[in-house]
This record gives C-alpha cells, structure tokens and sequence, in this order.
C-alpha cells in the first residue's frame, strides 16, 4: 500500500495550496457572491458554515479525489458492519451498533438490548426507591470512579444537559489518583445513600482500582457493614472477574465488550451515570441523535458529507497549512468538558506515528485540540489566535436558543461567537489602523507607529457549527460528528484511530518507580535526573 502523500493528487493539492494562499478569505468571498450558501450543509439538526476556509471549488474537488483514493466508502462501511478497524488488537470498533435503534442493515444492537433493559431497569429502580443503600436510605448520590473514556464522556454529557436533568441525583465525577479530588467528593456526601459506580473496559487501571479501593476504605470506616459494600458499589466492565474479585456482585456488574474502544464507549453501559442522573430517556435520546448523524454519515455522498467535510479540511490545514493546532471553542457554558473530551477522542485516536502497515508517517496527524468556552477564552488566549505568529483554524459551536434565557445574554453571547469568526477573517490592515487612530485624534506620526500593533493578519480560518438548542439529540449528533470526523481523517492519513499504544510505556515505567518510591530498589538503568527526584521523595517522607 502506498502512501498518501506520494500519490498525484498530494502532489496537487500542495501545488494548489501555491496558489490559493495568494488570496485572502475576504478575496474567497468577493470572488463569489453564492460562496456562504454554497458551503453550508445541515444534518441531523447540526448546521456546519464552511465557508469562512481557506478553500474553493478546486481545493474541495481535491480533496475529495483524496478521499476517493482510500476508498473510503468501503472503510466506512467496514466500521459499521464491523471489519477488523483496529487492526493492531485485531478487534471491531462497532460504537455505531450502540445506537442503532432503527435496525440498520448490519446493525448488531440486538448484542446489547439486554444490557440497555438492565441499565433502564437499575434506573428506575433507583428513582423509585426500590433499590436503597445501607438502613434503607434513598439514594441520592451517585459517585463515576474512572478515568478516560470511562470518564470523559459521561461527565461532559451529564454537564452539557444539565438543563434536561430528570432526576434530583447529584452524579459526581473522580477520575485523578491525586487524593485531592476524591477528598473533596467523599467530605459532603453520606455514605448510607451514596452508589460508586467503578467504571473501567479493563478493569486494572490503576487510578480507577486505587480511587475504588480509597472509597470503598471510606465506605466501610464510615461505621458501615462491610456487607454492605456490595449494594452501594456497582460496576461496568469487560472484565468480569476482576469485578467480582473487588467483591461487586455480578447482578451489579454491567457490561461492556471489547469491540467498543474507551474514548468511544459512552453510549454503552459507561453512559450510566447519563442515565442515573439525566434519566434514562435522555440517554436514549442522546443515542437517537448520534444515530441520525450516523445515517447522514453512511449514506451521504462525500460532498455533502459533514463529517468528511470537516476530516478533509483539518488534513488540508495539518498537511498543506502546517497547522499545528485546532482550537475547539464552544459558545455554551453546558460545553466546559467538550474540548477536553475531543482530545481524548482526536488526539489518543490519531496521534500515530505510523500507518497501518507499520511504515513512519511522513506527515502529521492528529491536531493538537485546545480550547474553551466563549466568551471566557477572549479575555485570555484569543489574542494568540488573532495576532499570534500561528495559524490556528477553529470550530466554533453555539446554540441558536439559550438553555436559560436571562435579558440580552443570549443575544450577546451569539454576538460575540459571529463577531469572532469575523474577526478571524478579516483582521484590520495597517492602514485601517492608521485611519481609525487618526479619527480618534491621534496625529500622523503617532498613529502610525502605533498602527503595527493594532493590525491583524485576517484570513484565519474558522467553521461555525450550529444548533438549533442544546438538546440530547443535538448533543448526540455533535458527539458523533466528530467521532466520525476522527475516523475519516485516520481513513486518510492510513493510521489506526482505535488503540493507544503510546499510554503503555509511561504505565510501565510509573509501576517501576512507584516501587522505588516504596523503598524497592532503583529501576534498572534509571537516569539521573529520575534517580535524584525519587531520592528527594524517599528523603521527604
Ligand atoms: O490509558 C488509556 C486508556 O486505556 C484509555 O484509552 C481508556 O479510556 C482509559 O485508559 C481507561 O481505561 P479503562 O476503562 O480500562 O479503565
């Protein structure tokens, strides 16, 4: 198999990037008045604008011929009916058949009914009252022990819809080994009528295993049976054994398969604390809005296709842009954990080095994703992005109706989404500058050496993702965008985008050091730098 990059159409896109980056996006946009209708496109309520990029008919002509090369229709396809994607751990990556309601061809939800019929049933036995903790209390807090994906997702959904919250659960969310944050969850809560949910595919983490073990200490130090442990902690894994070795019983182990991966696994019995603390219907409804985008994926052709769209521009500005970074700036106070839950989902599926076959990329993959909500992130980093010495294309995403309308906020708040992305675009020239200082009463010569500091480059690329609201199914159908946008873009790059290898060393070596730490000895060829820090530790305690 070759590489991308030394095919022809590479070739021509690099040429073509030539060409185009002589002209401004404002010149983009006089050059065709139809431009901002033309790239636009709506699926599964999501509105994507595309057309404030640094492209034109021919750069998308381009593209898709590249996407066409690697074939990824049959790859597309593949996924869903579950060929061997990941093809390092020689497993499927079927999170598609996860919600699946409308029983698709190849659709294996039917794998993973039961599961959801147990996870409604636990639901609505907990609301009712029929499943109680120690002394028959009622349960009003629900602690997710997990780290990753068992921990991202679930966090970022159960925050984004906190205006659909059906029940009066409070979920708290412990993820860190760093004791601080478990400290902090377990001082307010009442261990009588507080559910751990011990949440791990494999069920070995050390974070997870060790927060679990912390909390279950607290449970039983705080005058309770050690009985009891068995009601107040449930579990969703794939590794059964290990559960019920931590003395979780198995009617309270929920499971998972090794064809859904971590940073994919929220639709699965991973997304219980959604349906705890959200209802179970909001869960459902989330899965229903991720499948219409999976629809939209599979049976649309490329070039009205939002997720390729969106995967072949982020490769145009990666390989033919030097684009290092993508900020993700969500214009939604629910979308805090958004951006962070992308970087797991881009950065751990596509940071590779090499393609399927083993051969050393000679192009970069995953962006780096940073960022964070508006307005907050234009009183602090937005500066870099519009006077910085980088080119950062950005994805803005805002809500046409705010969860909670108060006064003008919404109003001003979509103001300064749009007035960003304008920003970005058409920057101010040095002239302009000139021209406004001088009306502000400043004289030639001052207006002019200020004038440099004042002026910004424009042409910053940005697309707008629009939703009608923040709704379960909105959020679902986001979610799914850009889990498929990650897949498109290792289709292209021709990387794995379903293991993680590169996590493993950095485990291995912890385990050694941790025991050095203990007083074992010195791992075998420690550096010195590492040898001095664990002395000061040993020294310290
Ligand atoms: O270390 C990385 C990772 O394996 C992620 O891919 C995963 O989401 C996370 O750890 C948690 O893994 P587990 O669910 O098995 O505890």
């Amino acid at each position: 198999m070759s590489l991308i990059s030394k095919s022809i159409i590479w070739q021509r896109l690099a040429e073509h990037q030539a060409d185009i980056s002589k002209k401004s996006l404002v010149d983009l946009f006089q050059a065709d008045p139809s431009r901002a209708q033309k790239l636009r496109i709506e699926a599964a309520g999501v509105t994507l604008d595309y057309s404030k990029n640094l492209i034109n008919q021919q750069t998308l002509d381009l593209l898709y011929e590249l996407v066409i090369e690697k074939n990824l229709g049959e790859q597309i396809k593949q996924l869903m009916k579950g060929g061997v994607v990941n093809c390092t751990e020689n497993r499927q990556a079927l999170h598609t058949s996860l919600r699946c309601d409308s029983g698709r061809e190849n659709c294996q939800q039917k794998r993973v009914n039961t599961t959801f019929r147990r996870m409604g049933e636990f639901v609505n036995r907990v609301h009712t009252g029929d499943y109680r903790g120690s002394n028959n209390k009622f349960i009003t807090d629900v602690v997710n022990i997990g780290i990753g994906g068992s921990h991202l997702g679930p966090m970022m959904v159960n925050e984004a819809l906190l205006p659909y919250k059906r029940s009066s659960l409070r979920c708290h969310f412990v993820s860190n080994v760093d004791s601080s944050e478990i400290h902090h969850v377990l001082e307010d809560l009442d261990p009588e009528s507080t559910l751990f949910i011990v949440a791990s595919k494999t069920f070995t983490t050390t974070e997870t295993l060790t927060n679990a073990n912390t909390a279950r200490q607290w449970f039983v130090d705080n005058s309770l049976a050690d009985a009891d442990v068995a009601r107040h902690f449930i579990a969703v894994t794939a590794n059964v054994e290990n559960a019920k070795n931590f003395s979780i019983e198995e009617s309270n182990i929920f499971p998972m398969w090794d064809w859904v991966g971590g940073r994919y696994s929220l639709w699965s019995a991973i997304g219980l604390p959604i349906a705890l603390c959200m209802g179970m219907d909001i869960f459902d409804e989330l899965r229903a809005g991720a499948e219409e985008m999976d629809l939209h994926f599979l049976d649309t052709p490329f070039e009205q296709n939002m997720p390729v769209i969106m995967a072949s521009l982020s490769l145009w500005y990666i390989n033919f842009w030097d684009a290092h970074s993508t900020a993700v700036l969500p214009y939604d106070h629910h979308l805090t954990y958004f951006t962070k839950y992308l970087q797991q989902l881009d950065m751990e599926s596509n940071g590779k080095q090499v393609t399927n076959f083993g051969e050393r990329v000679p192009y970069h993959t995953s962006p780096i994703i940073w960022g964070d909500v508006g307005t907050n992130g234009q009183h602090s980093f937005h500066q870099l992005l519009h006077q910085g010495t980088r080119f950062i294309p950005t994805d803005f995403i805002i809500s046409m109706q705010a969860a909670y309308p108060m006064r003008n906020h919404h109003a001003l708040l979509f103001a300064n989404c749009l007035a960003q992305s304008r920003a970005l675009m058409t920057g101010k020239t040095e002239a302009e500058a000139v021209e406004e200082l001088i009306k502000q009463g400043l004289d030639k010569e001052d207006a002019e050496s200020l004038a440099p500091h004042k002026a910004m480059p424009g042409s910053r690329p940005s697309n707008t993702l629009l939703l009608k609201e923040l709704s379960p199914k909105r959020l679902g159908a986001l979610i799914a965008l850009y889990e498929h946008k990650t897949f498109v873009q290792s289709v292209l790059w021709d990387i794995n985008a379903f293991d993680q290898w590169g996590v493993e060393l950095g485990k291995e070596l912890s385990s050694e050091i941790y025991s050095a730490l203990c007083g074992h000895d010195f791992p075998e060829k420690t550096d010195p730098s590492t040898r001095n820090l664990i002395e000061d530790y040993r020294s310290a305690i």
